[in-house]
């Protein structure tokens, strides 16, 4: 601690109140050292029973997830999850980023003989493939619309090469935690995610929710499972790569067979918790359920879902609730829908400052994404899967069920 600092206390009823140094607590300096400001930040932490902290940097020496609250005796094997990471890797077709990254993950706890001990599980992929000299002209300026500014204007400090924890690397943690939430959600209740690109730029696709297939998905190298359209996204994207420039679009997702009674009112309803994961991946500026904002041009009397029974269960003839009624899973899917931007890193010269606000022009190299939305789509899953475990476990403990 600066000496000479006046420590500003946050008391844990949330007050404010002026103390001297050395008072107990949790605390940190300002650049400055006038004032010291401390509350707990746990902002690499997600959920609340299954747990995940993700860490690393884009070019450190590697990246990972520790995931803790996954119930005893689930068969976890590393293929499944190597499995998860391949569709996310960059350098896996012409129109994603051509940094040649295996992301082999190693398995450092928590599993053993195949089946997790309930102890925490950590997962390395290290990094292999960093040219951290592409990023050079970014010590001295910033890249709009990407994070270098506001990380050196929170932190006073910032790792330049790949926008440091800011690239699309943090996100391996998530998808290989949510290998294995997707597997906790299969075995205890069926569940299955599938997302896909609905939309590129202009271009969107039809693609119906109850039956879309991963296969299908998987068939192109854009992820789209609308023959119609996925061929014309490919030769966009392309075109907009060859051009040094980049598109964006929007993810849709569903996730079929999820019980009725997931979801915790009222500040974790499941769609406000399904938003907050999607909207922290990066890029992602846009979140919607259901019948989302086309909802809004509807009577009530157009919008409603109708129940009717079949056999023993109450179904809906619509779903324009996207399976979620009152913050909690009605038993139809779940379907949302996530945008994301324009990669920021566009190969072209930009105008923009440098770190002391003087007007600069910026011409960026390095190996980028022309369109982030193909090597997104298992990055949506993952989430959408580590949400729904958490809230499948929350269910079990308050009311036990499922
Ligand atoms: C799959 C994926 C790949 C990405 N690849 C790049 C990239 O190659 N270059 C880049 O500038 N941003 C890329 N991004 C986005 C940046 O990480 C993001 O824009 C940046 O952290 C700023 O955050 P914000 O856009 O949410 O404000 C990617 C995002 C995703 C989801």
């Amino acid at each position: 601690m600066k000496k000479n600092a006046r420590i500003f206390h946050i008391n844990r009823e949330g007050e404010g109140a002026e103390e001297d140094e050395g008072a107990e607590g949790t605390r940190g300096v300002l650049e400055g050292g006038t004032v010291v400001a401390w509350a707990t930040v746990v902002a690499s932490t997600f959920g609340e029973i299954f747990r995940i902290a993700t860490w690393g940097e884009s070019h450190g020496a590697g990246v990972g997830v520790v995931v803790d609250g996954c119930p005893p005796r689930l068969a976890i094997s590393r293929e499944e999850i190597q499995g998860e990471l391949d569709r996310r890797r960059p350098g896996q077709s012409r129109i994603t980023s051509h940094r040649d990254e295996a992301d082999q993950v190693e398995i450092l706890s928590g599993v053993e003989d195949g089946l997790s001990l309930g102890t925490p599980i950590a997962l390395l992929v290290r990094n292999s493939d960093a040219r951290s000299g592409d990023y050079d002209e970014l010590r001295t300026a910033y890249r709009p619309s990407h994070a270098d500014y506001t990380y050196q204007a929170k932190y006073g400090i910032r790792a330049v090469a790949g926008g440091g924890r800011a690239s699309a690397r943090e996100t391996i943690g998530r998808v290989a935690a949510g290998a294995i939430a997707r597997k906790l959600l299969a075995e205890t209740a069926g569940i299955e995610i599938v997302a896909y690109v609905k939309r590129v730029c202009d271009i969107e696709a039809a693609v119906d929710p109850s039956a879309v297939t991963r296969a299908k998905v998987e068939s192109t190298i854009v992820r789209c499972p609308d023959d119609n359209v996925a061929q014309a996204m490919i030769d966009l994207i392309d075109a907009t790569r060859k051009a040094g420039d980049s598109v964006g679009g929007v993810i849709e997702a569903v996730a079929r067979k999820v019980p009725a009674g997931l979801g915790e009112p009222v500040f974790d309803r499941l769609e406000a918790d399904l938003g907050k994961a999607l909207l922290s991946l990066p890029a992602c500026k846009g979140f919607e359920s259901g019948s989302g904002f086309a909802g809004t041009r509807l009577r009530g009397s157009q919008h409603n879902d109708i129940f009717y029974s079949e056999s023993s269960r109450i179904r809906t003839r619509t779903n324009r609730s996207g399976g979620i009624q009152g913050g909690i899973s009605n038993g139809e899917d779940i379907i949302v829908r996530a945008a994301f931007k324009p990669t920021a890193t566009v190969l072209m010269p930009q105008e923009t400052v440098d770190v002391e606000g003087k007007s600069t022009t910026l011409k960026v190299r390095g190996r980028h994404d022309p369109c982030v939305l193909p090597r997104a789509v298992p990055m949506v899953e993952a989430m959408m899967a580590l949400v729904l475990a958490d809230h499948l476990l929350r269910q079990r403990g308050q009311c036990g069920r499922f």
